[in-house]
């Protein structure tokens, strides 16, 4: 299987290119392919001959999106677009990845804390411009190849890359107190468990969009409380509420997404989120106390 990994330098990108290390893997990072530029993507699909696309890149500043929408759009629907269309011509499968941010704008009955997490056929609602340019970059790939896996994720880290369990670690480090919110809730998920299932899904066959996340749920509270316990830092974490509009993008109270289709096609469920959590630690090397070896919610 001949495998091209596109946005290879990013969190995500980095640990595809790990799990499909025993493919005839091809790589391409920004520099070499700008995912916007219609011809060079032809080219660099024509010359790769790929079995297999999986598209890492994408413009994931979600409070930058805001005041660049246009620049957003372009990278997230008229890059997977072009990816899309590349892969069609030479019958290539592409796996593209969006986000919760696509769900958030609107109430769904059954939907929420108590309830269940958004499905794959509940309708979208972005509320922000870059869940907006995901939607897009998911309808346009939907026609332009049924050969597609649509991977929406959510509150990804991984060991290269910038990313809040990152930041919790070196604000733990700088700061006696953080404050982080308990109002939004979603699944931590780790790139590296992330590619681990994309390799399942493309290993299915089956074609289509479908939620994968580590599994559990937890606030952005939990998650500092978690990466503070497991390094061993001698920060103290504060719970507050999120002030409306204290960002420029706004952001779903509720981004935990239904695991159920992965299941059914047996590429889930991942991981517990805490347990990926420390796996994540240890490949920092930031690990001090053993994580919890199986389903724990705090
Ligand atoms: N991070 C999250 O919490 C999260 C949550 C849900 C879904 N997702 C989705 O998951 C996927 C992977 O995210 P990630 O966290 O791994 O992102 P990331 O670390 O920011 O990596 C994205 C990569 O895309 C590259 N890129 C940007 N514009 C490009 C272009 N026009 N052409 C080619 N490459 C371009 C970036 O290069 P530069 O760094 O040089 O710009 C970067 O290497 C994305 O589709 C993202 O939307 C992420």
């Amino acid at each position: 299987v001949r495998t091209l990994v596109v946005g290879s330098a990013g969190q995500l990108g980095h640990d595809l290119a790990r799990t499909f290390g025993d493919t005839e893997l091809l790589t391409v990072d920004r520099a070499s392919l700008d995912i916007t530029d219609e011809r060079r993507v032809l080219e660099v699909v024509r010359e790769a001959r790929p079995d297999v696309v999986l598209n890492a890149a994408a413009w994931t500043d979600v409070d930058g999106a805001e005041s660049a929408p246009d620049a957003a759009m372009q990278v997230n629907a008229f890059g997977p677009w072009h990816l899309a269309r590349a892969c069609d011509e030479v019958a290539a499968t592409l796996v593209t990845v969006s986000t919760d941010y696509v769900f958030g704008g609107a109430a769904v009955d059954g939907v929420g804390p108590g309830g269940r997490g958004w499905r794959e056929d509940d309708p979208v609602a972005p509320d922000n411009a870059y869940g907006r340019s995901k939607v897009a970059g998911e309808e346009l790939v939907r026609v332009a190849t049924d050969r597609h896996h649509i991977v929406r994720t959510a509150w990804l880290s991984g060991a290269h890359g910038s990313n809040i369990v990152r930041t919790i670690l070196r604000l733990g480090r700088e700061r006696p107190v953080l404050s982080f919110v308990d109002d939004q809730l979603g699944s931590p998920t780790t790139t590296a468990d992330l590619a681990v299932g994309i390799r399942r899904l493309v290993d299915t066959g089956e074609h289509g969009t479908t939620h994968l996340t580590n599994s559990g749920t937890a606030s952005w509270y939990d998650l500092a409380v978690a990466v503070v316990e497991l390094a061993g830092l001698p920060a103290r974490v504060e719970r507050r509420r999120t002030e409306p509009g204290e960002r420029p993008a706004a952001r779903p109270s509720w981004s935990v997404l239904d695991g159920s289709r992965a299941e059914a096609l047996g590429v889930g469920p991942l991981p517990y989120w805490r347990v990926a959590l420390a796996h994540l630690l240890d490949e920092l090397g930031e690990l001090q106390h053993e994580g919890p070896a199986e389903r724990r919610d705090p």
